[in-house]
């Protein structure tokens, strides 16, 4: 497929270099045509007098005023591809210029200095598109120091939600609050410093490893990102790395592997000492063993702190405090992992189908 598209391109390429070629020497071409016709029909009304007589100067400056005349056109045959290019190249950019910004924070946006980390949805409703309702009448009320848990099928918006707790998107409809404040009504800057999060897309910035783990806490000492890097079980490979912390990571990971770079955020994570945390599938890129090992140290450090923890593994929720199951982005089911047993609901469905064999 990759060669015949590539033969494709090459045709197009070599047809459009030709015709753009083209149009310069055919605007000469026709200029010096009638060029030569004044040139010519000027002589013979010279010599015969007909069907005006002229003088040699006259049709002198005639040819003159005639070539001053073509000369524009020639000249912007010259570029026209030019042009057409740069056309091409405009479009692009206006539609960058025209992207919409980040609606800026209210002036009278409130810093929230102590968060407590008591997250409420309240009849939450929000679509990427008009046509495409996707969240519908979320409600979730985490009390402070809880232990959450969100699971459901694959798009039925549970990154969604965490996106919108960060306020990448504004809800459409209903309200969010953080200890008791409509997060609308606070910057943007104190509202995300309340969150420690582990995103489903890692993410990694152009420098060091060191640099991209004390991304949070930029005046951390070498210990704080060592002890940091242990607990999130990164320090032996980032040892084994050819400078190990000073190791220049470029953006997306580098040489990484996937495992690798979600270890680099938790351990970015485990720096810092936010009210909430937040974790989507923090730990699917790595291998089990490991898991279990992160999945302790992401235990301690949620005792007393209110957390909300996406999985797909239902086995690493079991023991939240309240599990909420979403479907088609709403949520079906609260409960205890017992109590949404018992039930027998789509839970149960969920949880029978990874253990059941
Ligand atoms: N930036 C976006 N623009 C438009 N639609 C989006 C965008 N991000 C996600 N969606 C759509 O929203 C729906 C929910 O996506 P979301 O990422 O919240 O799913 P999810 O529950 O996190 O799934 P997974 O378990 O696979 O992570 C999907 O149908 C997806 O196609
Ligand atoms: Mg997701």
């Amino acid at each position: 497929t990759f060669g015949r598209v590539n033969a494709q391109l090459y045709e197009k390429g070599v047809h459009a270099q030709f015709i753009s070629s083209l149009s310069n020497p055919s605007t000469r071409l026709v200029n010096n045509i009638t060029y030569a016709a004044v040139a010519i029909a000027g002589c013979a009304s010279v010599i015969s007098g007909w069907p005006t007589p002229l003088t040699v100067g006259q049709v002198q400056s005639f040819l003159s005023y005639a070539n001053q005349y073509m000369k524009p056109f020639n000249e912007i045959s010259a570029v026209v591809t030019q042009v057409q290019t740069a056309f091409a190249s405009a479009r692009r950019l206006l539609a960058l210029m025209d992207a919409v910004e980040e609606e800026p924070d209210a002036p009278t946006a409130k810093a929230l200095p102590a968060p407590r980390g008591e997250l409420e949805m309240d009849h939450v409703c929000f679509s990427y598109t008009k046509d495409r309702p996707l969240l519908q009448d979320v409600c979730i009320h985490v009390p402070a120091g809880k232990r959450f848990a969100l699971v459901g099928p694959t798009g039925c918006g549970k990154t969604t939600l965490i996106n919108l707790l960060l306020r990448f998107y504004d809800v459409d409809g209903g309200t969010i609050t953080l200890d008791g404040a409509d997060t609308r009504g606070l910057t943007r800057q104190s509202l995300r410093s309340a969150f420690g999060m582990v995103l489903q897309e890692t993410w990694l910035f152009e420098g060091t490893v060191r640099d991209n783990i004390a991304y949070g806490v930029p005046d951390a000492t070498d210990e704080q990102v060592v002890a940091a890097a242990r607990r999130a079980h990164a320090h032996k490979f980032i040892m084994q790395l050819p400078q190990g912390y000073q190791t220049l990571v470029g953006e997306g990971g580098g040489a990484l592997s996937q495992g690798q770079r979600q270890l680099l955020c938790i351990a970015r994570v485990m720096m810092c000492d936010p009210a909430v945390l937040l974790l989507d599938e923090a730990t699917s890129s790595i291998d089990t063993r490991t898991e279990l090992q992160v999945q302790d140290a992401f235990d301690r450090m949620m005792e007393g702190r209110t957390s909300l923890v996406v999985a797909h593994r239902l086995s690493t929720v079991r023991n939240a405090d309240c599990i909420i199951v979403m479907r088609d982005g709403r949520v079906v089911e609260k409960g205890t992992h017992d109590e949404l047993l018992a039930t027998g609901g789509f839970y149960r469905d969920l949880y029978q189908s990874q253990f059941a064999r």
